[in-house]
């Protein structure tokens, strides 16, 4: 999976937010974007996610333009994840649900996923009643469980302790590895840019600079 932009102008009212020229995801590789508050990390994001669909530009995905069908493809995790009103194994189920996998398969994949991530405490717990850093754990699993072709990550451990950090930098690792899935990761973060990415992106006022 493959993402080219080409002239992507974005304002808000009369602002110019985001101003790309240029720029190519690699299919199968881990992209980092880094660059200040306000420089339109998020606003990109959510433009590619199909979130935002107010813009001026060409987005091609696999040589074809962004449709309902490679929306689906896709999935965005933000730096405040929604987690439904339910158990933390249906939230997780849920997008397994949407794609109608059978309902053994899914308890599998849900089970394993929850192994990985070291969260079967929380398998009953409601998912809007857990902490930050538990949410975007299980915000992550739930992105990671139908083995999306594209995995956008928007500041996705940014209040963890380091323990579930570790976690969750070799979950997406492992992800990318087994199944070649493509992932855009915002961080602020350098360090962790350096453990994960093939190459950092860097935003500034809009613009990619490097
Ligand atoms: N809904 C909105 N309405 C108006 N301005 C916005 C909105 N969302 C973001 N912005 C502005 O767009 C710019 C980029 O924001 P954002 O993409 O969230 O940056 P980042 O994620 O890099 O911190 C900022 O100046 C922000 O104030
Ligand atoms: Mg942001």
């Amino acid at each position: 999976m493959y993402i080219k932009i080409e002239g992507l102008k974005k304002y808000y009212s009369d602002k110019l937010i985001l101003d790309i020229e240029r720029l190519e995801i690699e299919e199968g590789r881990i992209t980092g974007l880094i660059g200040p508050n306000g420089s339109g990390k998020t606003t990109l994001m959510r433009i590619i996610s199909g979130l935002d669909l107010d813009f001026t530009g060409n987005i091609e995905y696999n040589h074809s333009p962004l449709n309902e069908d490679i929306y689906k493809k896709m999935t965005l995790v933000t730096q405040k994840p929604y987690l439904f009103r339910r158990r933390v194994y249906e939230n997780i189920e849920f997008p397994l649900k949407v794609r109608r996998i059978d309902k053994g398969i899914r308890r599998k994949k849900v089970e394993e996923i929850m192994e990985r991530f070291q969260i079967e405490d929380l398998k009953n717990k409601k998912g809007h009643l857990l902490s930050g850093g538990e949410s975007q754990k299980v915000s992550l699993a739930r992105a990671l469980v139908f083995e999306p072709e594209l995995l956008l990550l928007d500041e996705p451990t940014s209040n963890i302790d380091p323990e579930s950090m570790k976690i969750m930098e070799s979950q997406i690792i492992r992800f990318n590895e087994e199944t070649k899935g493509t992932v855009l990761i915002v961080t602020h973060n350098i360090e962790q840019a350096k453990r994960l990415c093939d190459r950092i992106i860097h935003l500034d006022w809009g613009k990619v600079i490097s």
